[in-house]
C-alpha cells in the first residue's frame, strides 16, 4: 500500500512487513526509514530538519552540509554530496554537476514497463508503483526513480528511468538503479568466489569509508555475486533484521555500501560507472536495470525466503518454473569431447534404463571440434562424430522416448571457425590491438544486429532440426578490449551494456519462437547466476564443481538470494573431477535433490549395485521435488563438520531434512537437529515414531551418527494428526 501526504511530502510504502518512507524536504527526496512497518505520527522530525548543520534551509547557508548528510534517494552529484552518488551526467558546457529536485510523483496499478531488460512481473498479484519525478533545470534532465510494490511480497522492485528533455545531448556518466539507508550498527553480507568455488558467503562489520564489491568483465561474475546483504550485528537465520539488494542484470555491476559522517549508511546498486557511460540524446531516455529492495526483520532466513518466493513468482517467466523438471544426464562429465553417435546413443539407452528423461549432449558436437581450441560460431553439426546428422540423432533420441537437450556457446567465436574465417571483424576487438584469448576464443559482437540475427538463426535451424527440448546456453570467457565499430570513437563505452542488451534480445527471441524450449543459463559454471538470467531461464548451472561437499556449501551460499529450486545440480563421478574428493553416492544425490536434479557422469562404466542405486535415486526424486520446487527452504547448520538444511511444503504438513557431514569428528555428542518451519501442535511421523513440531524445532530431531567423511542421511516426515 502507498499511502502519500501531499502537504507534507510524505511517501509510505507499506509491504506485508516493511516500511519504507520518502520525505520531500525543500525540494530533496530522502528515505529517513527502511525497516519493520510501524504507526506514525510526529513525521516533521524524520529527515532532522531544524537541527544545524542539518538545515535545508538556504538562508542558514549551510546547504554543503545538508547536501553531504541529508539520506537521498537518489543522490546526485556536484552540489556538496561528497560520498557516493548514483548519478552524474556530463553536460554541452563540460560539466557534470546536477541538482535533481522534486517536482511531482505519480501512482499506477500496472507496474511501467521497462524495455528491453529483464524485470518483475506482476502476474496474478495487485501491485502499487509510485514514480517520483526529480529534475534539473539546466541540464534538462527529468529522472522518474520508480518503486513497485507487490501484495504478497515484502520485495521492493526499484528502478530509474532518465529522461533528456532538454536542447542539447548529455552524457550519463553514471546511472545506478537504486539506493538505500540504514541507521546503526551493520554488517554487510556478500556472495564471492572463483570458477568453481562461487557464492561463498563472507559477513564483515560495515565500518566507515565505502566497501564495495562488483564486476567489469562483462558477466556478473562468478568473483562477486550481484546481491548484498546488510543485517545487524546480532541477526541470524531466525532473528533479528535484515536488508539485500539484488540486481536484475547479468553484466557489470557495482555495489557499494558507505557508512558517512553521521553514522548512516548509504547502500547502493547498479551498473558499474568505471565500464559505463551513455550518450542521451535530446528526447531520449535511457533505463537502468531494476533491483530488488528486501527487509526481514525476523532473521536471513526469512529474508531468503521474501527472495525466494518472490523470484519465483515475479522473475522466473518459464513454464517450468514449478514443474517436474525432466531427469536429465549431461555428457560433459561423462565424456568430455570424446563421443560420437554411437556413445551417445548408448548413453541414452543406459539412462532410459535407469529411468532418466533427457539425453543433454554438451560441449563438442558442433563444427570440427575435438577440443576447445575450434569451431565455436559453427552451430551445424560435427560430420565427424555424429555423421548421420543432428536430424537423425534427434528421432533415435525421441524413438527411446526421451528428450534431447543441446549445449551452445553463442556469444562466442573460434579463431578456428568458418565463421571466423568469413567474419573475422565479427569478433571483439579494437582495431590494431592483438585479442586477448579466454579459453582459446574471441567474443562476438552482440551490439550488432546483422550479428545476433546470425547467431539466433543458427541455433533456432538446429532446434528445429532435432526438435530439441532444451538448451545449455554457456558462457565461458570474460570480455577484454570492448569496443564495437558500430559506435562512434565518444560512444565506446556503451559497449557493455549494450552488448547485455544484446543476449537478452537473442534469449527473448529463442523464446518467443519455441514456447516450449527451456533453457538452463550457464557462464563457466556459476559465473552469470543472476536474477537478469533468470527472467529468461527457470534454472542456472550452479558451479562446475560438482564434488557433494564443495557443492552443499555454494548450494548454501546461493540459497541467501536464489531459490534451490532455480540451481542446476548433478550427481557427477568420484573421484570428483575439479577436486579429487571421494564422497558417497548417495551424498551426491542427496546434495543435488536440493535443485534441479541430474546427472554427469558416464553411465555406461557403473556396476549393476550402482545403476539400481540411481533407480532408487530417481525414486527419491519423484517423490521429493515438489518439496523443493515449491516449498520453503531453510538452512538449519553450517560448520565445519555439517551442513543441513530443510524444505517444507506451503501446508507445513511434510518436510524434508538433508543432513551433510563434511568430515567426521571422534565421539561427537548425540546431535538434535533443530528444525524449523513446522505447526508446533502437529505431530510429524518418522520412522514409526511421532514428534510435534514444537519438540522438532525446540529440542530436535536425534540423529543417527553417520560414519566417515562426505556422507549424508535424508529424513522425510509427514504429519501424522493435529491435537486440538
Ligand atoms: C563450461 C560449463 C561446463 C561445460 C563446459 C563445456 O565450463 O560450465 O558445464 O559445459 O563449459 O566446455
Amino acid at each position: 500500500m502507498i499511502k502519500i501526504d501531499d502537504k507534507k511530502g510524505i511517501f509510505l510504502l507499506y509491504t506485508k512487513h516493511s516500511l519504507m518512507i520518502l520525505q520531500v524536504i525543500d525540494g530533496f527526496v530522502g528515505m529517513p526509514y527502511y525497516g519493520e512497518k510501524i504507526r506514525l505520527a510526529e513525521t516533521e522530525y524524520l529527515c532532522r530538519t531544524n537541527v544545524r548543520p542539518f538545515t535545508p534551509d538556504k538562508l542558514s547557508g549551510e546547504e554543503i552540509s545538508f547536501q553531504n548528510t541529508f539520506p537521498h534517494a537518489y543522490p546526485f552529484y556536484g552540489c556538496g554530496n561528497f560520498r557516493e552518488t548514483a548519478f552524474r551526467a556530463e553536460q554541452e558546457n563540460g560539466t557534470d554537476t546536477c541538482c535533481l529536485r522534486y517536482i511531482g510523483c505519480s501512482t499506477f496499478k500496472e507496474k511501467p514497463k521497462i524495455p528491453h531488460l529483464p524485470q518483475s512481473f506482476t502476474k496474478n498479484c495487485n501491485t502499487e508503483t509510485l514514480i517520483l519525478y526529480l529534475h534539473d533545470e539546466q541540464a534538462g534532465v527529468l529522472a522518474e526513480i520508480s518503486y513497485t510494490l507487490f501484495q504478497d511480497s515484502d520485495v521492493i522492485a526499484q528502478s530509474v528511468k532518465i529522461q533528456n528533455q532538454g536542447e542539447y545531448p548529455v552524457m550519463l556518466r553514471r546511472a545506478l538503479s537504486s539506493c538505500m539507508y540504514l541507521e546503526g550498527d551493520l554488517e554487510l553480507i556478500t556472495l564471492n568466489g572463483t570458477w568453481a568455488r562461487e557464492r561463498y558467503i563472507q559477513r564483515e562489520p560495515v565500518t566507515y569509508g565505502v566497501k564495495s564489491i562488483g564486476s567489469i568483465n562483462g558477466t556478473s561474475s562468478h568473483v562477486h555475486n550481484p546481491f548484498i546483504a546488510a543485517v545487524r550485528p546480532e541477526t541470524t537465520e531466525t532473528q533479528g533484521e535484515a536488508w539485500g539488494m539484488a540486481f536484475v542484470y547479468s553484466g557489470n555491476f557495482l555495489a557499494c555500501v558507505e557508512k558517512d559522517s553521521q553514522d548512516k549508511t548509504q547502500l547502493m546498486m547498479g551498473i558499474h560507472p568505471e565500464t559505463f557511460c551513455w550518450e542521451l540524446d535530446s528526447g531520449k531516455s535511457f533505463y537502468s536495470p531494476e533491483v530488488l529492495l528486501n527487509y526481514s526483520s525476523r532473521g536471513l532466513g526469512r529474508f531468503s525466503r521474501n527472495y525466494h518466493d518472490f523470484i519465483r513468482n515475479h522473475i522466473i517467466r518459464s513454464k517450468y518454473q514449478y514443474q517436474e523438471r525432466p531427469v536429465l544426464v549431461n555428457s560433459w562429465e561423462a565424456c568430455y569431447f570424446d563421443f560420437d553417435s554411437e556413445k551417445l546413443l548408448c548413453l541414452a539407452d543406459t539412462a532410459l534404463a535407469c529411468g532418466m528423461d533427457m539425453l543433454v549432449i554438451d560441449d563438442g558436437w558442433f563444427g570440427h571440434r575435438e577440443d576447445d581450441t575450434s569451431s565455436l560460431g559453427d552451430w551445424v553439426v560435427n560430420e565427424e562424430k555424429i555423421p548421420e546428422g543432428m536430424e537423425w540423432l534427434g528421432e533415435q533420441i525421441q524413438e527411446r522416448n526421451l528428450k534431447l537437450g543441446l549445449w551452445f556457446e553463442p556469444e562466442m567465436i573460434s579463431p578456428d571457425s568458418d565463421l571466423f574465417r568469413k567474419h573475422p571483424d565479427w569478433a571483439v576487438r579494437i582495431p590494431d590491438r592483438g585479442m586477448t584469448l579466454g579459453r582459446n576464443q574471441c567474443v562476438l559482437d552482440l551490439t550488432r544486429p546483422e550479428i545476433r540475427s546470425y547467431i539466433f538463426r543458427s541455433m533456432a535451424d538446429i532446434i528445429h532440426e532435432a526438435d530439441v527440448a532444451y538448451i545449455k546456453w554457456d558462457m565461458n570467457r570474460q570480455i577484454t578490449e570492448a569496443s564495437t565499430p558500430s559506435l562512434p570513437v565518444h560512444r565506446q563505452k556503451e559497449f557493455f551494456h549494450r552488448y547485455m542488451l544484446g543476449v537478452y534480445e537473442i534469449q527473448e527471441r529463442l523464446l518467443k519462437t519455441f514456447p516450449d524450449l527451456m533453457i538452463e543459463n550457464c557462464a563457466g559454471g556459476g559465473g552469470r547466476f543472476d536474477c537478469g538470467m533468470l527472467y529468461y531461464s527457470p534454472q542456472i548451472w550452479c558451479s562446475d564443481n560438482t564434488d557433494a561437499c564443495a557443492r552443499a556449501e555454494i548450494q548454501l551460499g546461493t540459497s541467501l538470494c536464489y531459490p534451490p529450486s532455480c540451481m542446476g545440480t548433478h550427481v557427477s563421478a568420484c573421484p570428483n573431477h575439479i577436486i579429487g574428493r571421494n564422497t558417497d553416492f548417495m551424498t551426491r544425490a542427496h546434495v543435488a535433490l536440493a535443485g534441479t536434479f541430474g546427472y554427469e557422469l558416464n553411465l555406461m562404466r557403473l556396476k549393476q549395485a550402482e545403476i539400481q542405486q540411481i533407480q532408487e535415486q530417481l525414486k527419491l526424486y519423484h517423490a521429493y521435488s515438489h518439496l523443493t520446487r515449491e516449498g520453503s527452504f531453510y538452512r538449519l547448520l553450517q560448520n565445519a563438520y555439517h551442513i543441513a538444511w530443510q524444505f517444507v511444503n506451503p501446508e507445513h504438513t511434510e518436510t524434508l531434512v538433508t543432513l551433510i557431514q563434511l568430515r567426521n569428528k571422534a565421539f561427537q555428542p548425540q546431535m538434535h537437529l533443530k528444525l524449523q518451519g513446522l505447526i508446533p501442535d502437529s505431530l510429524y511421523k518418522l520412522d514409526g515414531k511421532c514428534y510435534t513440531g514444537g519438540q522438532l524445532m525446540k529440542i530436535g530431531l536425534p540423529v543417527p551418527p553417520l560414519w566417515g567423511d562426505g556422507v549424508s542421511s535424508l529424513f522425510y516426515l509427514t504429519i501424522e494428526m493435529t491435537e486440538g
